[in-house]
C-alpha cells in the first residue's frame, strides 16, 4: 500500500470497505464479484491484478471453495485432473496463488511464466480492458520475480495429496545471450515441483521469442529432450499466428524429440476490424472473445494432424462450459482459461463445472475423454 498513490489508496481502502461489510453480511456471495468488479475496475488493469493477489493471498477465494463433480474427471498420460478446466500461464506467475485457486473448482493451475534471472518487463502501463470486445491486450513481457523465488514459493505451498495439477511455465530472459540455456536451466529446477512443464515459445512480448516456432525449434526441443530429468509431461506452448504448415512442422519436431504434448494458443498480435474498443491498437497480444475463433481453428488443424497421438490444451476464448465442450468436441483434452476469469471473477468457474456436467447428462455422456475430437473440422 505504500507505494501506491494517495488517490489509488482511497479506492484500494474502498474496496477493502466493501469486502468487510460483504463478510460480515453475507450478502448473496457468488454475485459479489458483479459488485466489486465496477470499482476494482476503476483501478488501472495492473494494479487491480495485483489488488486481486493480495485479497487472494487474504483468503478472498474461500467464498468460492467448489468441489469439482466426480464424472468431470480427466485422464491425460499417467495424469488425472479432477476437471478439464484449468487456469493458464500468466495470472499466477510467481506462483503465489495457485493452492488457493486450486479450491474454486480449477482442476490445474499453470503458474509462470518463469525466467531464470528476475525481470520487471515492458513499460507501464501494459495491460488494457477492451470491454466492449470482452478481451485483453497484454504486452507484459516476462515481468516475474525469477526461477530461484517462484520455485520456493512453489515449494513453501505445495500440497502433496492435492488431486488438482500443477503446470509450470517456463521462458528466458529478455536480455538472456544463450535462451536455450536458459530453458534447460528452469526445466532442470522445476521438475521435481510440476506435474507438467509448458515450454513458452509463443509470448510477442519478449523480441524474437517466436523465433522457437520457425527455424530454431529442433534446436530447442532437442536440448529439452537431452535434459529431461523425468517422466513429467512436457508441453509446448504456440502462437495462433501460425500458418497451418508451422503447427504442422512444430508437432513433427515434438514427436521427433518424444515431447508430449501442445497448449495453443498464446495471445494474437493480429486485430481483426470488428474490435470496438479504443485500445484495439495497442500493442501487444489479444487474449479472451476476440481469440475464440482463430484458437479453435488452430486447435482443429492441430488435432487433424495430431488425432489424439499427443495430449492437446486448449486455450482462447472460453468463457462458459459450452465453450470447454466445444474445445473438447475440436480435439482438446483440457482446456484453460484466464479473461474470462478477469471479466466475470472467481464463480465462473463452479458455473463451468456445472454447465459440463450438465452438457454431458444432456449428451448421456458418461466419461469426457467420449467427446475428444469428435467435431474435428480441419
Ligand atoms: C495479462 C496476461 C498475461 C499473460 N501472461 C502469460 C505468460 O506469462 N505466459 C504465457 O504462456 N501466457 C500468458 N498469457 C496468455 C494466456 O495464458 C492465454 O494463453 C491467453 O490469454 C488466451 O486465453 P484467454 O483468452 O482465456 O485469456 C497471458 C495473458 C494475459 C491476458
Amino acid at each position: 500500500m505504500l507505494f501506491y498513490e494517495n488517490s489509488e489508496r482511497k479506492k484500494i481502502s474502498q474496496l477493502f470497505i466493501f469486502e468487510i461489510v460483504f463478510l460480515r453480511v453475507k450478502i448473496n456471495l457468488p454475485r459479489m464479484y458483479r459488485i466489486i468488479r465496477p470499482l476494482l475496475w476503476t483501478l488501472e488493469p495492473e494494479l487491480a491484478h495485483n489488488l486481486a493477489i493480495k485479497l487472494i493471498k487474504f483468503g478472498f477465494l474461500n467464498f468460492y471453495k467448489f468441489d469439482t463433480p466426480l464424472n468431470l474427471e480427466v485422464s491425460v498420460g499417467d495424469l488425472s485432473f479432477p476437471s478439464p478446466v484449468g487456469l493458464a500461464a500468466g495470472f499466477d506467475k510467481n506462483a503465489e496463488i495457485f493452492y488457493e485457486l486450486f479450491k474454486i473448482g480449477f482442476g490445474f493451475v499453470e503458474v509462470g511464466t518463469i525466467t531464470p534471472v528476475p525481470q520487471t518487463g515492458n513499460p507501464k502501463p501494459r495491460i488494457f480492458r477492451l470491454e466492449e470486445d470482452k478481451g485483453l491486450i497484454n504486452r507484459l513481457g516476462f515481468n516475474n520475480i525469477g526461477l530461484l523465488a517462484a520455485t520456493q514459493n512453489i515449494t513453501k505451498k505445495i500440497d502433496l495429496k492435492r488431486k488438482q495439477k500443477l503446470g509450470v511455465n517456463i521462458g528466458p530472459n529478455k536480455e538472456s545471450k544463450d535462451r536455450v540455456r536458459d530453458y534447460i536451466d528452469c526445466l532442470r529446477k522445476v521438475d521435481e515441483l510440476a506435474d507438467y512443464i509448458a515450454i513458452n515459445i509463443s509470448s510477442p512480448n519478449t523480441p524474437n521469442l517466436r523465433e522457437f516456432e520457425n527455424t530454431k525449434i529442433d534446436d530447442l526441443l532437442r536440448e529439452i529432450e537431452l535434459n529431461k530429468l523425468s517422466k513429467k509431461p512436457i508441453f509446448v506452448k504456440i502462437s495462433p499466428d501460425l500458418e497451418n504448415k508451422q503447427i504442422a512442422s512444430i508437432i513433427e519436431s515434438i514427436l521427433k524429440f518424444n515431447l508430449d504434448g501442445l497448449i495453443l494458443t498464446n495471445t494474437t498480435t493480429t486485430r481483426d476490424s470488428r474490435l470496438k474498443s479504443k485500445f484495439g491498437t495497442q500493442e501487444g497480444g489479444l487474449s479472451g472473445l476476440p481469440l475464440s475463433e482463430l484458437s479453435n481453428q488452430k486447435l482443429s488443424f492441430a488435432y487433424s494432424i495430431t488425432n489424439g497421438a499427443i495430449p492437446i490444451i486448449g486455450v482462447g476464448g472460453v468463457f462458459s462450459g459450452k465453450d470447454v465442450y466445444e474445445k473438447m468436441k475440436l480435439g482438446a483434452n483440457l482446456v484453460q482459461l484466464y479473461t474470462s476469469m478477469v471479466y466475470e471473477g472467481p464463480g465462473l468457474i463452479k458455473n463451468i463445472n456445472n454447465e459440463i456436467e450438465m452438457l454431458m447428462n444432456d449428451d448421456g455422456i458418461k466419461n469426457l475423454s467420449e467427446i475428444i475430437g469428435i467435431n474435428r473440422k480441419a
